[in-house]
């Protein structure tokens, strides 16, 4: 028997901001859900709600897009009885805790992260204030990450690559908080998954939401076609011989097949194969993935109680937690 305290803590957190993707899936669940699954982690994956109200100010649609990512873990794979699954703002010491950090945050870190900068980019190329449209949640976004990553004392942080430079100001406001008053906060480390690089959406560039280019990932069947036979390609003709390594569908088709089956599509590109047969080899082995998860998040969404429940366990495994470091923090800040 393994002492499960001297796991390794691996968090990770989805904004609710839209539809789950095939590339949220190839690259964020699938992954996280081996990682449970290998018994060699204590695994946190949470619902980042808070992070989501910088852009959607609808009530019933950020409610419904947090049940559709708790349903898309569930149904993919995560078992609660082995890994915790929360909401982030049920456990209301992560603002607290995020209110501290900000006050160990140069401003200057903040002026330099990613998401600011593009924002401050596009209003300076639309002859805008830099400012324009960017609230103080997107400004200090990176900290409230910091908070949802620092009070679980996590280890490892799998995430995209886009996010690494969040990881690094976690870090870095750790650092400036351990330097002042001991070593008070573990400092995490990102996990890029390799596979979430080359997950191409429907044009050929990375698949992502900004983009539109998704194949969202819990369509019915008829959508699902649908969405795949959007996938853009060339105008050769059915008979002639296709190059398989330079193909968007056989790209996204060696991620659901096995080899047998990349083999076979492999040897029928170079005979020639037309777009619209690849196609219709690329749905069967996506579908067939996909097809018992659809069902599972189908009855999930159709049945939120239960979802809620466990979000609900989620947040009391995790409460506890987090109100016995916080309160370590704030004394030793010189708060009680
Ligand atoms: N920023 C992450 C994203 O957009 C979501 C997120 C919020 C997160 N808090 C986190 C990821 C903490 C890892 C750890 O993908």
């Amino acid at each position: 028997m393994t002492d499960s305290s001297a796991k390794k803590i691996s968090l990770t957190g989805i904004k609710p901001t839209g539809s789950l993707h095939l590339g949220n899936y190839l690259g964020a669940i699938k992954p996280g859900v081996e990682m449970i699954n290998s018994g060699d982690y204590d695994c946190f994956y949470f619902i980042a709600d808070y992070h989501s109200l910088i852009t959607v100010h609808d009530p019933k649609v950020l409610k419904e897009y947090s049940y559709e990512v708790a349903a898309s873990w569930l149904a993919l794979g995560l078992d609660p009885s082995k890994a915790t699954l929360y909401r982030q703002s049920d456990i209301p010491e992560i603002l607290e805790l995020s209110w501290i950090l900000n006050c160990f945050t140069v401003k200057g870190l903040m002026n330099r992260a990613h998401a600011y900068k593009a924002a401050v980019q596009e209003n300076n190329e639309h002859e805008r204030d830099p400012d324009h449209g960017v609230n103080m949640g997107l400004y200090s976004y990176p900290i409230l990450m910091a908070a949802d990553i620092l009070f679980l004392k996590s280890n490892m942080v799998p995430v995209g690559a886009d996010q690494l430079q969040h990881i690094e100001i976690a870090r870095d406001i750790a650092q400036v908080f351990n330097h002042h008053y001991g070593e008070v906060f573990t400092l995490p480390e990102g996990v890029v998954h390799k596979e979430q690089a080359i997950v191409p959406g429907l044009d050929g560039r990375k698949m992502s939401k900004s983009y539109g280019n998704t194949i969202p990932l819990f369509l019915t069947e008829k959508k699902l076609k649908k969405t795949i036979n959007k996938i853009v390609t060339d105008s050769t003709p059915p008979e002639e011989p296709k190059d398989p390594n330079d193909s968007l569908i056989f790209d996204i088709y060696k991620l659901f097949a096995n080899a047998d089956e990349i083999k076979e599509l492999d040897a029928w590109y170079r005979k020639g194969i037309g777009w619209g047969e690849a196609k219709a080899e690329l749905f069967k082995v996506v579908n067939r993935q996909l097809e018992a998860p659809r069902e599972i998040y189908n009855e999930l969404m159709s049945d939120k109680k239960k979802i809620d429940l466990i979000l609900e366990e989620g947040a009391q495994k995790v409460r506890p937690r987090a109100q016995d470091f916080l309160n370590q923090v704030k004394q030793t800040v010189g708060i009680n």
